[in-house]
């Protein structure tokens, strides 16, 4: 089938890529150029493990543009993939859907369905069926389909190629046997529901999923206070089916593109029916203090931060890309630095990306460091915020290259026996702290203490 993606980001360079890999003819729309011009070149503009490999693979059957009348031109279905990004409100920013969804009527000239793959409110879909009857040049048929996506960044070729299932919210057969067609190859049980279930299945997904990290999380602290291990509980818990294993790994907290603005829309969903979902409530909650627990715990070492050389290893959200949005680095750091840290910052590929985002003009400054080595020396103090294999390596012996060897792991990367018993204080999320400093160091943290007080 000829199939038209509007927007190559995660989620549109990823289905491109998979729908051209199980044989279908596909263009890609982006309304940013440099982004068409790189993949155009056969550079992959976003990190994400496999894609390069698939784009290169099936390149004979992709095309790039950014003009919405040559890439509409043979569409049998058009699919939008732009971002919903979060409003100040909590509510999701639906201009980019709606904009997309007025080029395709502008532009196009013979009936196609067109899906919504983007994560939007419950009711947009019909919206957009709106916006597609009031905006249409041509006397032609347009089916709008409801097709949300289930991918995780790090894992998105695999979660699409084997995804646990494909949900598709239509209004009629004639789009039910299109959905069928397109998806046929990947062999995927096919929840097919009306237009609104289809759109409450993503939000009910992500929301439940982000629940499940704030409720371990929240289990992680009271095992903290209670003595008790999470790594423990959550396996114990999660032989059970009913429970699961998956999304039971207390840390600091959920990010990325999705769960934190899917959360804060639900909830706004729920306020403007004049509900309130408190259970999702909680969650967001949860997840906006288990970013600072980190800082706490560094607080039990340093009253102050200023001057303090802290090694940061790990800036984007979670291991596997490059993708910073709403990653607990961008909450922590600032506040380092405005207590005027010096940061050693080290990630294997967000580093670009977060120079950007710096504020110079706070107390602290900020360096980033090539390797994980140069980020530890000299440091006295060192936060894991992304569980990167590479940081998963590093050994006790690493780690007592530093100045002061204190290590607060917001991703619980190591085994408690493999840091105990060393010189290196290391201490993690919802387990005991473990390993204690050398009686010099030991010494001179009490003398630091003594004279901030
Ligand atoms: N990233 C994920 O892991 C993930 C997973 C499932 C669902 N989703 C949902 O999928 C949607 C897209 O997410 P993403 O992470 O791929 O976004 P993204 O920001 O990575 O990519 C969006 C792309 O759309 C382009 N764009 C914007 N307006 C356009 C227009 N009018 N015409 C053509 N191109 C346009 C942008 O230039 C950008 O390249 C969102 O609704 C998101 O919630 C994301």
């Amino acid at each position: 089938m000829n199939v038209t993606i509007i927007g190559t980001g995660y989620v549109g360079l990823v289905s491109a890529a998979v729908l051209a890999e199980i044989g279908h003819d596909v263009v890609c729309i982006d309304v940013n150029e440099e982004k068409i011009q790189r993949l155009r070149n056969g550079e992959c503009p976003i990190f994400e493990k496999g894609l390069p490999e698939l784009l290169e693979k099936n390149k004979h059957r992709m095309r790039f543009l950014s003009d919405y009348q040559q890439g509409c031109q043979d569409a049998a279905i058009i699919m939008i993939a732009v971002g919903t990004p979060e409003k100040k409100d909590g509510s999701a920013n639906l201009s980019y859907v709606f904009g997309a969804a007025k080029e395709v009527c502008y532009n196009l000239d013979h009936d196609a369905i067109l899906i919504v793959k983007s994560t939007v409110p419950i009711g947009t879909n019909d919206e957009v069926e709106r916006i597609v009857q009031e905006n249409l040049t041509k006397e032609i048929h347009v089916e709008v389909v409801s097709n949300p996506e289930f991918l995780s960044q790090g894992t998105a070729v695999s979660d699409m190629m084997q995804g646990y299932r494909i949900v598709a919210g239509c209004e009629s057969d004639y789009a039910r046997e299109k959905i069928k067609a397109l998806y046929e190859p990947l062999k995927q049980p096919l929840v097919l529901t009306d237009r609104r279930s289809a759109e409450m299945i993503k939000y009910a997904s992500n929301d439940f999923l982000a629940l499940k990290i704030s409720y371990i999380n929240e289990i992680a602290n009271l095992c903290e206070c209670l003595g008790a291990n999470v790594e423990d509980v959550a396996t114990g818990m999660g032989f059970d089916p009913r429970i699961g294993d998956k999304f039971l790994r207390a840390g600091i907290g959920y990010g990325g593109s999705c769960f934190p603005k899917d959360t804060k829309a639900l909830h706004w969903m729920a306020i403007q029916n004049d509900y309130e979902i408190k259970t999702v409530k909680a969650a967001i909650t949860v997840n906006e203090n288990q970013k600072f627990r980190l800082l706490q715990k560094a607080k039990n070492y340093y009253d102050s931060f200023e001057g303090i050389e802290i090694a940061v290893l790990g800036l984007a959200f979670k291991p596997g890309t490059d993708d910073l949005r709403e990653a607990p680095s961008l909450a922590i750091i600032p506040a380092l630095l405005e207590d005027g840290a010096k940061i050693r910052a080290w990630d294997p590929c967000a580093e670009d990306a977060f120079r950007g985002q710096v504020d110079n003009s706070a107390k602290g400054e900020i360096r980033f460091c090539g390797s994980l080595r140069e980020s530890l020396r000299e440091a006295d103090l060192c936060l894991i915020l992304t569980e990167w294999d590479q940081v998963k390596a590093l050994t006790p012996a690493d780690f007592k290259e530093m100045r002061r060897p204190i290590i607060i792991d917001g991703r619980n990367c190591f085994c408690l026996e493999d840091m105990e018993n060393e010189a290196i204080v290391y201490a993690s999320i919802g387990r005991k702290t473990v390993g204690s400093l050398s009686q010099n160091l030991n010494i001179y943290m009490m003398e630091r203490k003594d004279g901030e007080s």
